[in-house]
């Protein structure tokens, strides 16, 4: 004789297995940047890990749960691995409002995120008392190049990329039309938990390492996707840009999440299982 020990937790696992679809995961990490698109999704119910909130619906009758993260590095991660673990989705888009790093982009353009790279591990230089700060000779930490120590591998002074899914970009890039409060290019998305105001820093970023936008979580996701292998792609829309002027306007969060609603049905539209 078999047990079964009820609890939502499972049952809603169970009840997205049953029908061999996996569902896309949206994560964002603001309240204004996920209840949004929780609101669009059908035959909604909620489940809470720790501080992470989960929505789970559909979308065009295919499962779609989207995940409220909270700010930063280390929540993104942490709901990242939760709900790997808890709902083994197909494919998993981080989206939200950034600030521009590219002069080209302004308040409400969006990006693609072909690559995402973490902007906050860096490796000083070696300055010995009274020899000051430097930050630009700071070298980027690739924490991913090896098991030993970061800090003392050479080979880990390169900038690690976490790149897009292919298919997820095709999807985005198939419904770029249905946008229109500004432009949608591909680019690059650096994270970090800082928010960075010093222009002359931002270029640096720009420059070195091609950023097109800063947030505080694309990469973090990206780099827990890559570790489960689940497809991943970070869409970001500008909320702001230091690099000309633009002024924050957090009616961005909205724009962003009615445009990741139009990639979710065009992607979902693509799976064999549809
Ligand atoms: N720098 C850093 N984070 C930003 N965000 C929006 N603009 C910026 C910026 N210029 C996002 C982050 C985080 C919250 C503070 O807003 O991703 O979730």
């Amino acid at each position: 004789m078999s047990v079964v020990i009820g609890c939502s937790t499972a049952e809603s696992s169970e009840t997205v297995q049953k029908d061999s679809q996996r569902p896309i995961l949206v994560q964002g990490p603001m309240p204004i940047e996920a209840e949004e698109f929780a609101e669009r999704l059908e035959n909604v119910k909620e489940e809470k890990s720790g501080t992470f909130e989960f929505y789970i619906g559909t979308v065009d009758n295919y499962p779609v749960i989207v995940a409220k993260t909270g700010k930063g590095m280390e929540n993104t991660a942490a709901a990242t691995a939760v709900a790997i673990e808890r709902y083994n989705p197909i494919a998993i888009i981080n989206q939200g409002t950034s600030g521009g790093h590219d002069p080209n982009l302004h308040v409400f353009d969006i990006v693609l995120g072909k690559r995402s790279v973490n902007i906050g591990s860096l490796k000083t230089a070696d300055r010995d008392e009274n020899e000051g700060i430097k930050p630009t000779e700071w070298k980027p930490m690739d924490l991913m190049a090896s098991e030993g120590s970061a800090g003392e591998d050479p080979n880990a002074e390169n900038i690690r990329y976490y790149k897009g899914d292919m298919d997820l970009l095709a999807a985005a890039n198939a419904v770029k039309e249905k946008y229109k409060k500004g432009k949608i290019v591909e680019g690059t998305i650096g994270s970090a938990d800082v928010w960075n105001n010093e222009v002359d820093r931002i270029k640096w970023f720009h420059n070195k390492y091609g950023t097109s936008v800063e947030e505080m979580e694309t990469a973090s996701a990206a780099q827990i996707s890559k570790a489960y292998d689940v497809p991943f792609l970070g869409i970001r829309i500008l909320s702001n840009n230091k690099v000309n002027g633009g002024e924050y306007n957090p009616t961005t969060a909205s724009a962003n999440q009615e445009y990741v609603y139009e990639v979710v049905k065009k992607y979902v539209s693509t799976l064999p299982s549809k």
